[in-house]
């Protein structure tokens, strides 16, 4: 059957996959800003979860303190609801793109433990507040463990101004702004068993401290090559261990030769022409290797769709993809669904035709003791 000849609730992905877990995208900038319609139109359509790429982190909504710009958070909701799209907010409190007036004073000097504390609680109190009841799920802390063997949380400016407490007390601001809100704790390469043991430690420390914490993200910037299914089934299963929902919130497929694994946007590599092998087109033999991928992929995520509740995409066409700026600048890297002329590629319809996984019976949790949580 063409894909244009199915019916019309199997034209689109969100459709697809309505009875299994929200499908979801990232807006960028321009989107947000009218800028690229063909995107918004795409995301409208296919998915039924958007995330501000960038709108929302708090370098762009507060500046400055009291200075707020809400127009491209505000036309996300728009969007969304004009749709029936579920909002996610991204994000709360991270050390990347949020100015140094939340931790130091004009003069550069580092404020005290209370005053930076009041400063993230101030922002999540009327960021999460505006949108009370409208924004269904909140990255509330982002990348908050350390990518370093042997340290549990990265040497963040909230860590160093506050303690290990900002991130309890992150939920705490924002489930007090809206105690409707799924709170989800967002991180890469948690699927490997170096940082997922750490979340998984972290997450335990939350609970038995009864934060409202209530998912994990699980972010997904992954490859052709890695990781393995093993390791991303072994996530899902400890994080639901402990009763968390969890969420896929940044999947993309990178395509090029990758010698990084993860989204530290401070790693950066050389550009080189091996580095970088297609620049005007992706080969097709590539492009099924990567619907491929993507295909067992989401067979695993059927398998556990009693505990995933989201998938979205970081991003909706080639074209946009931070990964053709990470790590290396200026490369052309074809990672999402559809291409830079918004059209679905083989992967895209590889997920379409999971029918026969759809029926699927969902693999019942093992009673895997997370014994990580020991320590
Ligand atoms: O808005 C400015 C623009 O005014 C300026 O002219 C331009 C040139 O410098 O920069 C623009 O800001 C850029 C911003 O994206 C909006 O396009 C920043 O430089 C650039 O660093 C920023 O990159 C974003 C990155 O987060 C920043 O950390 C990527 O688009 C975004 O995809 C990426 O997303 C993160 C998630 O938030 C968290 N998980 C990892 C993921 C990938 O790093």
């Amino acid at each position: 059957m063409s894909f244009l000849s199915q019916p019309p609730s199997l034209h689109y992905l969100r459709d697809a996959y309505q009875s299994k877990f929200l499908i979801g995208t990232a807006l960028s900038v321009r989107s947000l800003r009218g800028e690229d319609e063909g995107s918004t139109t795409v995301a409208q359509n296919h998915f039924n979860a958007f995330t501000a790429e960038n709108s929302m982190k708090p370098a762009l909504l507060q500046p400055s303190p009291g200075e707020f710009h809400w127009e491209e958070a505000d036309r996300l909701l728009d969007l969304a609801e004009s749709c029936g799209a579920v909002t996610v907010g991204h994000t709360l409190v991270w050390h990347e793109q949020t100015p140094r007036w939340f931790f130091e004073t004009p003069n550069g000097a580092p404020l005290n433990r209370e005053a930076a504390l009041n400063n993230m609680q101030t922002h999540i109190a009327a960021v999460v507040g505006r949108y009370r009841g409208r924004v269904k799920q909140w990255d509330v802390v982002n990348e908050a463990i350390s990518d370093e063997q042997g340290e549990e949380l990265r040497p963040s400016p909230w860590l160093q101004a506050v303690g290990e407490e900002f991130i309890a007390e992150a939920f705490r601001a924002a489930h007090k702004a809206d105690p409707e809100a799924v709170l989800i704790y967002n991180d890469y390469n948690i699927e490997l068993s170096g940082k997922r043991d750490k979340t998984l430690r972290l997450m335990k420390r939350l609970l038995d401290q009864e934060v409202p914490v209530h998912a994990v993200g699980i972010q997904g910037h992954w490859h052709l090559d890695y990781p393995a299914l093993e390791e991303i089934e072994c996530a899902i299963e400890l994080f639901a261990s402990l009763g968390l929902r969890v969420m896929i919130t940044e999947l993309d497929i990178g395509v090029l030769p990758a010698q990084y694994q993860g989204a530290n946007i401070q790693s950066r590599q050389t550009l080189t022409p091996e580095m970088n092998p297609y620049t005007e087109v992706l080969p097709e033999a590539v492009a099924q290797q990567q619907a491929e991928r993507y295909e067992q992929i989401f067979q695993l995520f059927l398998r556990y769709q009693t505990v995933i509740d989201r998938v979205s995409f970081w991003g909706v066409h080639d074209g946009i993809s931070w990964l053709n700026h990470f790590p290396i600048w200026g490369r052309t890297d074809y990672p999402l669904l559809f291409d830079r002329a918004y059209q679905p590629k083989p992967a895209f319809h590889a997920l379409m035709g999971l029918e026969d996984s759809f029926s699927h019976s969902s693999t019942p949790l093992t009673t895997m003791a997370p014994t990580v949580l020991a320590t």
